[in-house]
């Protein structure tokens, strides 16, 4: 049995009950904003759009009824819980903060990073911040189809770069994206540095109803991801169904030991792979706690 299986086998009894092309446009201007006293001031709005999301299979807000939709909505539920459960005993650690990894490039991250993103920011009274922080190979911009030029390494590597200079506000309401930035020489280092964890504990402080989902370099490219990973609440393991091989998983797991929750996610999976009957129209979902501080009581 693979990790992942095991780890699928583990969650099973928790899953929870489902609930109930076009070219990237350009970036333009924000009109000031009075009503969202949540956010930083935030300089550039983008526009998503929907018709270049729906093209790649990603969630189109408004769209409810769709597969990909309603997978994520199933993923998404244990995050949610572990970050605002009811009760405080019930959270984890630092819950709101999720980094969206793999092994290897090509697995899917940005596409779960992108579709969680989509998701909770339908979700009432939440904001999301998704951070791009594959530096080497961004590519949320992509696809949520607009461009930016400043962002995570800019703010890092230069003292006059402030956060609000970098946000992104999106048109889909509550979804904001800080873009990973120029590429700098040094970027594999920075995003493993302290100022970087500060930067993180910053925007986990700033607002308490906010969830920041990373989603970062595979984890067997570099060693930063293992760094960033440790400074989680949680992670979100992506494994390609048929593709990436147990050893190669459990190699890369081994890079998230320190983190207390980590939950993996079959993408691309399809119907028949016999991991137990569980089939959600495109990948499994389940969930490893292990060992660390963050992990809830069971
Ligand atoms: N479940 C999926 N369904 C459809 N397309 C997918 C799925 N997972 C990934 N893709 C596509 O495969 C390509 C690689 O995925 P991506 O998320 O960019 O990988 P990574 O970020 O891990 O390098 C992208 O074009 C993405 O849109
Ligand atoms: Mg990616």
């Amino acid at each position: 049995m693979s990790i992942i299986e095991k780890a699928l086998d583990k969650n099973r009894a928790r899953q929870p009950a489902p609930e109930a092309a076009t070219e990237p446009a350009a970036v333009h201007e924000a009109a000031p904003d009075q009503h969202q006293p949540w956010q930083e001031p935030v300089s550039q709005a983008v526009n998503i759009d929907f018709a270049w999301l729906r093209k790649q299979g990603l969630i189109v807000p408004g769209d409810q009824r769709s597969s990909v939709a309603e997978e994520f909505r199933m993923m998404k539920r244990p995050l949610l819980n572990n970050a605002f459960g009811r009760h405080a005993a019930m959270r984890v650690p630092k819950g709101r903060l999720i980094m969206i990894t793999s092994a290897l490039p090509g697995e899917g991250k940005t596409f779960t990073s992108v579709n969680l993103a989509l998701s909770m920011a339908m979700e009432l009274e939440r904001t999301v911040l998704l951070v791009d922080a594959d530096v080497a190979r961004p590519s949320i911009p992509y696809a949520l189809g607009f461009q930016a030029d400043l962002g995570l390494m800019d703010v890092l590597s230069e003292p006059d770069v402030e956060i609000p200079d970098v946000l992104l506000r999106t048109s889909v309401e509550n979804l904001t994206v800080l873009p990973a930035g120029r590429p700098h020489g040094r970027s594999t280092e920075i995003l493993a540095s302290d100022v970087m964890r500060d930067l993180i504990d910053d925007l986990h402080d700033r607002y308490e109803d906010r969830i920041i989902l990373f989603d970062s370099p595979p984890l067997l490219a570099t060693s930063e991801p293992g760094v960033l990973a440790t400074h989680m609440g949680q992670v979100v393991m992506v494994v390609e169904a048929d593709r990436t091989p147990a050893s190669t998983v459990e190699r890369a797991m081994h890079q998230l030991d320190s983190c207390g929750v980590v939950l993996t996610s079959l993408n691309r999976a399809t119907p028949g792979l016999g991991l137990g009957g569980q089939y959600y129209g495109g990948s499994y979902y389940g969930s490893e706690r292990e060992h660390g501080p963050g992990a809830p009581a069971r």
